[in-house]
């Protein structure tokens, strides 16, 4: 009640219930990502790109191509543009020998800019 009905999202259990289904989803599917395959290269102290991804105030910010994430419109967000590997200038995200991201990785961030892009610390 007041909360939007996310029970279509498909969580992996690890669930924290911090009473908005948003919140949760960002700390159990999208945070960890972030930090795992992001975050190192795109920081205070190491801003790769001007991009700096430890907080929605700084990837609001947005880098040297321009804006990196509009909340509510994954297909118009350039993170999702090089998650993908579509951007015609820069390189596929995340850099480095580790790879791409999964699909199911991939289907998590389009599906939490497409919510809105909740934060939370
Ligand atoms: C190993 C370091 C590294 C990692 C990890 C990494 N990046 Fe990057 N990122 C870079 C570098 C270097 C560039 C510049 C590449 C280019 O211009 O082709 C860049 C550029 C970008 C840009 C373009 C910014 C601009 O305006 O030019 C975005 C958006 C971006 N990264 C997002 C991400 C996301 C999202 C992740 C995680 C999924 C990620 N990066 C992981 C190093 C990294």
């Amino acid at each position: 009640m007041g909360t939007p009905d996310l029970s279509f999202i498909d969580d992996d259990g690890e669930q924290q219930n911090t009473g908005d289904p948003r919140v949760d989803y960002f700390l159990a599917n999208v945070r960890p990502v972030l930090v795992d395959r992001c975050i190192g290269c795109h920081r205070d102290g190491r801003e790769e790109a001007g991009l700096n991804m430890s907080s929605m105030t700084k990837i609001l910010e947005g880098a040297d191509h321009g804006s990196v994430l509009k909340p509510g419109y994954p297909e118009a967000s350039m993170m999702m543009t090089v998650i993908r590997g579509n951007h015609p200038e820069i390189d596929r995200m995340p850099k480095g020998k580790r790879g791409p991201l999964t699909d199911e990785q991939t289907e998590a961030i389009r599906l939490w800019i497409e919510q809105g892009a909740v934060w939370a610390e």
